[in-house]
């Protein structure tokens, strides 16, 4: 089997380059795949041998987040291939990972999601400041930024369109709390974990930045916590919204949907179809409160890759 990760996309390189090896999630998913002795070998998804060293192997299971890694692009050549792996399919890969699409969803299936409106240059912001700037395929916070004066707008949107993002939107700035949903296919079906809120140490309201979302040196502490006080309907109208997202995806293995709950009510903000796996990630936390360990979730993975694909020829 070969666990893809790799620098693959900038939330990935990031990743790499603050975490210390140790704490990787690829280090816990081989240590956890010996434990259930399945023989596994890393593979860099932008080693120049990648295409043919996966025709080497059975099933992938893929840990690699952004685009190229999140967006259907590696699920779509591995179809090609007629090679199983975790995780979402194309679409649901790639309806996830545009932020902008997303929305259309979350508003379809009666979800509430902050307003936004994509960016063009040259063009006057519809929403005032403060106000979020994010690239449609962004990640891990990179690819976002909290404006506070309009004057910071171009300049801002010039360095990401830098670091090669080339879709940009704005979004309603809607301070609150940071809850994330995770929905996983289990024996017995799909199901939505507890919701998880994210506190950064002494920080109410603070955005959950990069930093203190990889956890690397100097990072801030970050607590995670089931919402309780959040009520009952606030929290079933988040599990069961993201159940329904990952019905209408079609999604497989694991999905996590973020929120943010600002006066009471809980925002969409986007799909990840490739939760982060690294013991203390969102996915593993919310198993745990559920009984499952890290084992219990990377054999759900493997599960949910299914059969060979039969390719038509
Ligand atoms: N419109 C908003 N209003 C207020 N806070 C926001 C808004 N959008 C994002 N945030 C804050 O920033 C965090 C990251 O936002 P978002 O989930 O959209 O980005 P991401 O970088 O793709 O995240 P991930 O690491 O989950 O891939 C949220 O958890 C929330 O704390
Ligand atoms: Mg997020």
């Amino acid at each position: 089997m070969a666990v893809v990760h790799g620098p693959s996309s900038q939330e990935d390189a990031l990743y790499l380059g603050q975490v210390p090896p140790e704490q990787w999630s690829r280090t816990a998913l081989l240590h956890a795949l010996q434990a259930l002795q399945v023989p596994a070998e890393h593979l860099d998804p932008t080693s120049p041998d990648f295409v043919d060293r996966l025709r080497q192997h059975d099933l992938v299971l893929l840990n690699a987040h952004g685009p190229y890694g999140e967006d259907g692009r590696v699920q779509g050549l591995l179809d090609y291939l007629g090679l199983p792996y975790t995780g979402s399919g194309v679409l649901a890969s790639a309806v996830g990972m545009d932020k902008v699409v997303s929305k259309a969803l979350f508003r379809d299936l009666g979800l509430a999601t902050p307003l936004g409106h994509l960016l063009r240059e040259g063009e006057a912001p519809g929403l005032p400041v403060p106000v979020m700037l994010k690239a449609v395929d962004g990640g891990s916070s990179v690819g976002l930024e909290l404006v506070e004066d309009l004057g910071h707008l171009a300049p801002a949107a010039a360095v990401m369109r830098a670091q090669g993002f080339d879709r940009l939107f704005l979004e309603e700035y809607l301070p609150g709390r940071s809850v994330t949903v995770s929905v996983m296919e289990l024996p017995g079906g799909r199901r939505a974990l507890p919701p998880l809120e994210s506190v950064v140490a002494g920080e109410p309201d603070a955005v959950y930045d990069l930093d203190a979302k990889l956890g690397g040196h100097g990072a801030a502490q970050v607590d995670h916590r089931c919402p309780e006080d959040l009520g009952e309907q606030v929290l079933a109208e988040m599990t069961r919204g993201s159940e329904r997202v990952f019905d209408v995806l079609g999604a497989r293995g694991a999905i996590r949907v973020d929120f943010v709950v600002h006066a009471g009510v809980p925002f969409a903000l986007e799909v990840n179809t490739c939760p982060g796996l690294q013991p203390a990630s969102n996915l593993p936390v919310a198993a745990a409160m559920a009984g499952l360990d890290y084992e219990d979730v990377v054999l759900a993975l493997l599960v949910s890759a299914g059969d060979a694909n039969d390719v038509p020829w």
